[in-house]
């Protein structure tokens, strides 16, 4: 679907969604099946540099307890998720030099040959020859997301970082061989319903492996603390407002991106996110059956999980193993409709058309 900024913000702000969403699980039916992917995700460490003024981890936030987990205990959580049954390990942490490339390397090292099953780092912003050594080393995906595709809000809500910079490094991470991760935010500060079109432009001109697209919610201990969380209960939106810092419900919000999002890269995989579970009741569900087909799985130990405070809500599954928690999200999907897929759910683009390179022959 090649949708131009007005016909897809008529969208984000039409007073109704459901055709939207039945036509982008038609989209997700055609290229997916029924099938979803379930990623087990370990956060890795909460150590952070970047100051980020909408989470938790940011560098400012005194009040975090900071953890790094050892290799060892990496390696053996790793080794639970696979016994358990995942076939995708979501290796993520705070951008930070500690547990950078020296460490990463090591980690995957102590993974290599322990499963097939497939590694995505997700630790943030790097030099192309950090990315290279890891992708050597086994990490076969990677997540970066964008964040806001609108360059002085992201330089606002990311102190010191430029958009550019972060384009660049995904224009690396293609160029070194990943299957990349990308992704937005909806509802930040100073967002407006024009900024998530361009997201969504920005997205489909990206042509990623795998998008992670989830609403903001602000976190006590940040800058953005205060920021009103959407009401919950508008919907349509007068288009004449799409240039007005969005102020509707940024659940609803998020799931029509999700839909646009399956519409405009039908091959890509989308995640059900964490946040979108955090902020509307039945949001899994719902962003499934808006055209998502992943969800992520947190696998962390739990007394390191609740430091991994990103935003205030996050769910604290309590089951014994991972092999439970696994199962238990295994008989929701079906009872919602859905089967976890057999297989590892890489790319379905076909590796690999340099997607970032031409972005950047264009925005040069
Ligand atoms: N609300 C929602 N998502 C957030 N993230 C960070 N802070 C928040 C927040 N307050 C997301 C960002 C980041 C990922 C690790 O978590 O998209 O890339
Ligand atoms: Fe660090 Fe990521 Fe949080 Fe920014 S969003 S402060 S880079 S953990």
């Amino acid at each position: 679907m090649n949708w131009n900024k007005r016909e897809i913000t008529e969208r984000l702000c039409a007073g109704d969604s459901a055709g939207l969403f039945a036509e982008a699980a038609a989209v997700r039916e055609r290229e997916h099946g029924r099938e979803v992917h379930l990623r087990a995700l370990l956060e890795f460490g909460n150590h952070c540099r970047a100051d980020c003024l909408y989470c938790g981890l940011r560098r400012g936030n005194r009040a975090v307890d900071r953890f790094a987990l050892m290799p060892d205990q990496i390696r053996e959580i790793a080794a639970d998720a696979v016994r358990a049954g995942f076939r995708t390990l979501v290796l993520q942490s705070g951008e930070e030099a500690a547990q950078g490339p020296g460490f990463i390397v090591r980690v995957l090292h102590d993974l290599r040959g322990s499963s097939d099953a497939a590694i995505t780092l997700s630790a943030g912003e790097w030099p192309s020859a950090a990315y290279a050594s890891w992708f050597a080393a086994g990490a076969g995906r990677y997540l970066l997301k964008f964040e806001t595709s609108n360059a002085a809000l992201y330089s606002r809500l990311r102190p010191g970082r430029r958009l550019q910079e972060r384009l660049g490094c995904l224009r690396a991470l293609r160029k070194a061989g990943y299957q990349v991760g990308t992704g937005f935010m909806v509802g930040l500060p100073g967002q407006t319903i024009a900024d998530l079109a361009e997201d969504l432009i920005l997205l489909q001109r990206l042509d990623p492996d795998m998008a992670g697209i989830g609403p903001f919610i602000p976190h006590p201990g940040t800058p953005l603390a205060g920021s009103r969380r959407a009401d919950g209960k508008r919907r349509g939106y007068p288009l004449e407002q799409s240039a007005r810092t969005i102020d509707c419900d940024t659940g609803e919000l998020t799931l029509r991106c999700v839909a646009l999002a399956r519409l405009m890269n039908p091959l890509c995989h989308l995640p059900a996110t964490t946040a979108l579970g955090v902020s509307l009741l039945h949001g899994w569900q719902k962003a499934l059956d808006a055209g998502a087909n992943v969800i992520m799985l947190d696998v962390t130990p739990r007394r390191y999980r609740r430091l991994y405070d990103i935003y205030p809500g996050r769910p604290d599954p309590q089951d014994d193993t991972l092999e439970a928690l696994r199962h238990r999200h295994v008989r929701l999907l079906r009872d919602w409709g859905y089967e976890v897929a057999a297989t590892r759910g890489d790319s379905l683009r076909g590796m690999p058309p340099r997607a970032f390179e031409h972005t950047s022959t264009r925005t040069a």
